[in-house]
């Protein structure tokens, strides 16, 4: 079972659209996955259009069993979610011994609940958090979506900083498994500078970029991924292929 987060702590750089659609095309080919909101916007429950009785909130901190907070949003596609109530989460987990291995020990089990899983991704937030170095405690990878523009570019050094910040306090080492250009327009110059410049600092690191496509909106307006959003879409094609890179 491979455990990836998505991050980058600047915000709106495509980090849940990435996990959706990802995990919407491992569904899709048959694989079973779990999607993990540790973002208080909730928004993967937005995207995929369902709820949960129990949230992320209730698994760590009020104990809930993990059976009891899971929600199939599509065939073989499991969420654990998340609302604002997730924010009230880092003041409990502060208070708690070993406050950055809590999602690790919710999850302990998560094989036996969903035999078969072959991936957890997780999305998070874009800042800096307790769920945040919960997430880099619990994967062994990280996918890091940067939208093509020089703020967001910056993000990816604090992401590398942070890994060796965790690296060095909880003896736990995470791998960028890849750079993934978002939001790339060619007819921008902004964007192929971008683009250019993360391949001469990251080199192999950074993947073939993700599109600039209104579908992508109206997708999520419809509580579709762009899987099934129907018809062929730039995002579909660039995600397809994201998808066979990092799981084929
Ligand atoms: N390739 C794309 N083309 C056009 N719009 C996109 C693309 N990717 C994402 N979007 C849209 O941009 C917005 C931000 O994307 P998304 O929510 O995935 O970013 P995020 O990094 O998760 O944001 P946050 O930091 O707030 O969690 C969303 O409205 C989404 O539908
Ligand atoms: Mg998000």
């Amino acid at each position: 079972m491979r455990k990836i987060a998505c991050q980058n702590f600047k915000g709106g750089t495509g980090k849940t659209t990435t996990v959706i659609s990802l995990a919407h095309c491992l569904a899709e080919a048959g694989h079973k996955v779990l999607v993990v909101d540790l973002d208080a916007q909730g928004n993967v429950a937005e995207s995929f259009g369902v709820e949960c009785e129990n949230s992320l909130y209730d698994l760590l901190v009020d104990g809930k069993p993990l059976a009891d907070c899971l929600v199939e949003a599509r065939k073989n596609l499991f969420c654990l979610l998340s609302d604002q109530t997730l924010a009230a989460c880092e003041t409990v987990l502060v208070t708690r011994p070993r406050r950055e291995e809590a999602l690790k020990r919710a999850l302990v089990d998560v094989e036996q609940i969903l035999p078969g899983i072959s991936v957890v991704l997780l999305d998070c937030s874009p800042s800096l958090s307790i769920l945040g170095q919960n997430a880099l405690v619990y994967v062994d990878e990280l996918l890091l979506p940067v939208s093509m523009d020089y703020l967001a570019m910056v993000g990816v050094g604090q992401v590398f900083e942070n890994l060796k910040m965790v690296e060095e306090y909880f003896e736990k080492e995470v791998r960028v498994c890849g750079i993934l250009p978002t939001f790339y327009d060619q007819r921008v110059n902004v964007s192929k500078d971008v683009l250019a410049a993360l391949r001469e600092r990251y080199g192999d690191l950074v993947m073939p970029p993700v599109r600039v496509d209104t579908k992508i909106q109206q997708a999520s307006s419809r509580q579709q991924t762009i899987v099934e959003f129907g018809g062929r879409s730039r995002a579909r094609e660039d995600y397809q292929k994201i998808y066979e890179e990092l799981f084929v």
